[in-house]
């Protein structure tokens, strides 16, 4: 992509020529950032079966980081594939990438399963340490004067958190795995909501490319600001205290009928 074409609000974004690195300077990007920071470097693979990935997991370790995100990002397209053959797919994935490596392993999953709790149970199971909720994909679009299918980047905005907000909450009252949330997440507060509901980690991507990396500084502050005004001393009492085993009315974060979110305008 030129950067003369890019929307104005994306136009610090570095030069995207240097964005696909190949595989091997993927790898030399991790070892770089390990000696350039002094925080835990996550490494991201993205893929949706066993094979070159697991070797590829291997490199990813030795290159020094101290993680890896497992991004499954796949379109189930084909009409003869069947949901249970999908996913025991993606629980050989994650038996093999863990197998190979000794670094924590998380899954990036989408919301698209038909029984999410117990795929997220059974990737527990198969050891993954971290589930992050959830992946987002990128929808094309149709141009109609030249007729052609075209991708386009729609960056997330707060609305998408809350997806993400109820499933951490009924997540982390059944899974040991650790979990991150990523989709939506634009303030300090949106981290408490977060942390309230049982994640562990939260994740920005959108909010940075709208207004610069320095912006983690203000979402930071944020944080910190609402932390000292509720005489919080840290996130970690907040973790989990309004995850659905522990609210009042557990049935709140499964209630989303139109009857409810139409009283609800009504009491506003
Ligand atoms: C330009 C762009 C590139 C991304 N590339 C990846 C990627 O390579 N792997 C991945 O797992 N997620 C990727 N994501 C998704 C983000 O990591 C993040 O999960 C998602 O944007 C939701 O977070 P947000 O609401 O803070 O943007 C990308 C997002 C954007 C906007």
């Amino acid at each position: 992509m030129n950067q003369q074409t890019l929307p104005d609000a994306l136009q610090h974004l570095p030069e995207m020529k240097g964005y696909n690195r190949g595989a091997n300077g993927y790898l030399a990007h991790i070892y770089q950032a390990k000696k350039a920071v002094s925080i835990p470097v996550i490494a991201s693979l993205n893929g949706y079966y066993s094979g070159g990935w697991v070797q590829y997991a291997r490199l990813i370790e030795a290159a020094g980081a101290d993680a890896l995100e497992l991004n499954i990002y796949y379109l189930a397209t084909k009409p003869n594939i069947s949901g249970q053959e999908i996913e025991e797919m993606y629980l050989h994935l994650v038996r093999d990438v863990k197998a190979a490596v000794k670094i924590p392993v998380a899954v990036k999953l989408s919301p698209y399963f038909s029984a999410l709790a117990h795929m997220a149970t059974r990737l527990n199971a198969m050891g993954a340490d971290g589930l992050i909720l959830f992946n987002r994909f990128y929808q094309p679009d149709i141009d109609l004067e030249t007729r052609k299918v075209v991708s386009s980047l729609d960056l997330s905005n707060a609305t998408e958190l809350r997806l993400r907000l109820r499933w951490a909450a009924v997540l982390s009252s059944i899974i040991k795995a650790d979990l991150a949330v990523t989709g939506g997440v634009e303030r300090g507060t949106d981290i408490v909501k977060c942390m309230m509901a049982g994640a562990k980690v939260t994740a920005v991507a959108s909010v940075l490319l709208k207004n610069g990396i320095e912006h983690i500084k203000i979402i930071l502050k944020e944080l910190e600001q609402w932390l000292e005004e509720n005489d919080e001393e840290s996130i970690k009492g907040l973790q989990g205290i309004l995850s659905q085993q522990k609210v009042t009315d557990p049935a709140a974060f499964e209630r989303a009928n139109y009857m409810n979110v139409l009283k609800s305008l009504e009491e506003e």
